[in-house]
């Protein structure tokens, strides 16, 4: 049964009566993750546990994630998280109704290692497996936390991905606008390289801004102010460039990070308006910018991006810190809501994916 909703153009899907209980896992990068969720559509759905181990330490060193070091302890801990999950949320594996898992994309050899283990778990509990795009499962967390309903303006900003997207629904994303060199998350993360700040470097930067001068350096801010039917794409590569040659004299860190916050601030809410407009043609009537990822997690670009929200009319939705960066509750939402439209999941012959756009298509 597929209505068209009235004026907003997105599908209706039927309504689901019965809450669904999913475990999820989630492999994808330096995270180890297992959660287990309940809920229906269009949430907000209950986390009944959600397990994080991250894999910060093992990496530090080097200054980013080295792939193999990640997979080996994936490995390692995975069964273990896993049943922390289930017994804090006080269920066996035989009661819940689904087992998702990350398939990509993501590091192939932890992607391998948690749809493999789910693929297991599958097939061993009689379970349906739910094969779940990574960067999905980012896009729907604010239903899990809001029920933010269809349709709504995405701003996906992680360590891999800069992205704007207009959501109609599960299998209806329209790409507005993507990076054309570095994701934001990785621009924080090299700026906080460059600035001899830890590993991660969101944090850190965002930290260390908050007791500097947001104007003591001008830094680039490519592709502003561009209208009409301009494309909301980003360049972050620039931006490092210039800090890079900037930090070759002695320049306070803290006046550096707020700098170089400022920018990205500008180049977020310049783009996001593009989009909007964008959205607004798609989506007559529509007005919901839901913030996701990793970066998402960032205070004060959250509150630019609100600000921009209500001088457009449009309602924020930013899911907590905790749910912006890689966790496991997501995955399990994006599986509920799959397993909602698609009651037998995925095959369990499915491959894992390095690679897996959201949206593609012409923009
Ligand atoms: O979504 P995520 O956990 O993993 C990916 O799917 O990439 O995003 C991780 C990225 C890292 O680049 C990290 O530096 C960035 O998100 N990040 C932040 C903050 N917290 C995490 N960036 C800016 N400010 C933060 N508070
Ligand atoms: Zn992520």
């Amino acid at each position: 049964m597929t209505l068209l909703c009235a004026g907003l153009g997105v599908k209706q899907r039927p309504v689901s009566h019965k809450p669904l209980t999913i475990l999820g896992i989630e492999t994808s990068c330096d995270e180890t993750a297992a959660a287990v969720v309940r809920g229906r559509i269009p949430g907000p759905g209950e986390i009944l546990s959600n397990i994080v181990f991250s894999q910060t330490e093992a990496h530090a060193p080097y200054g980013g994630v080295v792939p193999e070091i990640a997979s080996r302890a994936h490995l390692e801990i995975l069964d273990g998280i896993i049943e922390r999950a289930l017994v804090e949320a006080n269920l066996t594996i035989a009661e819940v109704d689904g087992i998702a898992a990350t398939a990509g994309p993501g590091l192939i050899g932890g992607v391998m290692v948690g749809l493999t283990t789910a693929k297991a778990l599958a097939l061993g509990a009689g379970k349906p497996l739910i094969a779940v795009n990574h960067l999905m499962g980012h896009a729907l967390t604010a239903r899990l936390t809001h029920g933010a309903a269809f349709p709504y303006l995405l701003l996906l900003v992680s360590g891999g991905h800069c992205q704007l997207l207009g959501v109609g629904g599960t299998d209806d994303f329209r790409l507005y606008g993507s990076t054309i060199d570095d994701a934001v998350g990785e621009a924080f993360d090299k700026t906080a390289k460059i600035l001899g700040l830890p590993y991660p470097g969101g944090p850190a930067v965002e930290q260390a801004a908050k007791h500097g001068n947001p104007r003591a350096y001008d830094l680039p801010r490519p592709l502003l102010n561009r209208r009409g039917d301009a494309r909301a794409d980003f360049s972050f590569s620039g931006l490092k460039t210039a800090l890079r040659q900037l930090a070759q004299g002695n320049i306070p860190v803290a006046d550096a990070s707020a700098s170089f916050q400022a920018a990205v601030i500008d180049i977020l809410c310049d783009r996001s308006l593009i989009a909007m407009n964008r959205f607004r043609r798609d989506f007559p009537g529509a007005g919901t910018l839901v913030v996701a990822g990793g970066v998402a997690a960032n205070q004060a670009i959250g509150a630019a991006l609100a600000r921009l929200c209500k001088e457009e009319g449009f309602v924020t939705r930013i899911p907590p810190p905790r749910l912006c960066t890689d966790n496991a509750a997501m995955i399990a939402w994006a599986g509920l809501e799959r397993l909602t439209d698609n009651a037998t999941g995925d095959a369990l012959s499915v491959s894992p994916r390095a690679r897996w756009p959201l949206a593609t298509g012409p923009i």
